[in-house]
């Protein structure tokens, strides 16, 4: 593997200041003293990685990512554990994740080992910027884009991978309180065939008109439908959505492709699973979801992801109408659910999964 060069950032943010900033740093606008770039060249591979005071990335207007959009990215965060360790939960299925994106986007992969080693060292680097009050926690943000100066439409011969860090408090401003969402019925997300399962910036810049008819519409994010019958629900914007039923059993859509695989959405799976649960991965279309919330069979739904926890799902507005699920507030299914998740990622209860890793 190749060695990571350190270089560390000659005028960090003082101690007072980074206090202030981790007070309050509500979602992606505080960043950390440092960032890991690592370049990549057909015929050289991967080389050059190194850990450097963060700061602006001098561009040609031709890059190619900024015609083409052949980018990918990660999230996962960095949590400051109860025995006062920082822990980062299951780091190795983003590795394998951003591999699998860069794949669907004609990309060079990443190495597994050097995904994770940037992660090392970047945290290694800016521990103190890892909050310790509440739910707060460290977001990594690693990326890669297509860098090579060139305007002909082929997958780039050169990359650059980015690894940045943002100190985080709840995704919705809100805190945890049960959200509304806007069902879209004029825009999709993904298709067959298309890139729903990779994390790719295309993804959500497709998504963003549907984002702001929802914030029109009093909604906090958009649920999808599928492509093809507009009938099935697929997912929210940037989360997965379960279902749960008056009998305590738990559907989600399956991964058909259109979908982004989560990493809490598979925990969540297990974690149901072993607290008894059946957990089905199916189909669910909107129709069941309203009829069901109409009939008490469905009694909460919630959306889950890494910078959404798992969040409730209180409301779901659409053009013909809105329904609520439950008594719209927070179940305890999603509650208890949500607990065994935290419980574990801060290190308040065993980790017999081995999904935590100590930095
Ligand atoms: N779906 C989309 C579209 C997302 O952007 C995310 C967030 O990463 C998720 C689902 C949840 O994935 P994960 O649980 O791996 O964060
Ligand atoms: C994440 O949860 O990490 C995401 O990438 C979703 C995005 C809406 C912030």
């Amino acid at each position: 593997m190749i060695d990571f060069e350190i270089h560390r950032n000659p005028q960090p943010v003082t101690a007072t200041e980074r206090e202030a900033l981790l007070a309050n740093p509500g979602f992606g606008r505080v960043f950390t003293d440092h960032m890991v770039t690592i370049r990549y060249a057909e015929g050289k591979g991967w080389y050059d990685a190194r850990v450097e005071p963060r700061a602006p990335i001098p561009m040609d207007p031709a890059t190619a990512v900024l015609h083409y959009a052949q980018e990918i990215f990660e999230g996962l965060k960095v949590y400051n554990r109860v025995d006062g360790k920082l822990g980062l939960f299951r780091a190795d299925a983003n590795a394998r994740r951003f591999v699998d994106s860069a794949h669907r986007m004609a990309m060079a992969p990443l190495p597994e080992e050097l995904f994770l080693g940037s992660i090392r060292h970047l945290v290694n680097v800016d521990r103190e910027w890892v909050p310790s009050d509440g739910e707060s926690s460290l977001y990594l943000r690693p990326f890669q884009y297509a860098s090579e100066v060139f305007l002909g439409v082929r997958p780039s011969l050169e990359y650059l991978y980015v690894l940045i860090a943002s100190p985080v408090g709840s995704y919705f401003s809100g805190g945890v309180k049960p959200v509304t969402l806007w069902v879209s019925t004029d825009f999709s997300r993904a298709a067959p065939g298309g890139t729903g399962a990779a994390k790719c910036g295309g993804n959500y810049a497709a998504g963003l008109i549907a984002q702001a008819q929802a914030i029109e519409q009093g909604c906090d994010q958009v649920v999808y439908l599928d492509a093809v019958h507009r009938r099935y629900i697929d997912e929210l914007g940037g989360m997965n959505v379960f279902f749960v039923y008056a009998d305590g059993s738990l559907a989600t859509p399956e991964l058909n492709g259109a979908i982004l695989p989560g990493i809490t959405r598979d925990s969540v799976i297990t974690l149901a699973r072993e607290e008894g649960r059946t957990v089905t991965e199916r189909p669910v279309t909107i129709d069941e979801w309203r009829d069901g919330a109409a009939s008490g069979e469905i009694v909460e739904t919630f959306a889950c992801g890494t910078a959404a926890v798992l969040t409730p799902i209180g409301r779901v507005r659409a053009a013909e109408g809105e329904f609520v699920i439950g008594d719209g507030g927070t179940g305890p299914v999603t509650s208890a659910l949500r607990q065994s998740l935290v419980d574990i990622q801060y290190g308040r209860i065993a980790d017999s999964h081995q999904w935590t890793s100590i930095i």
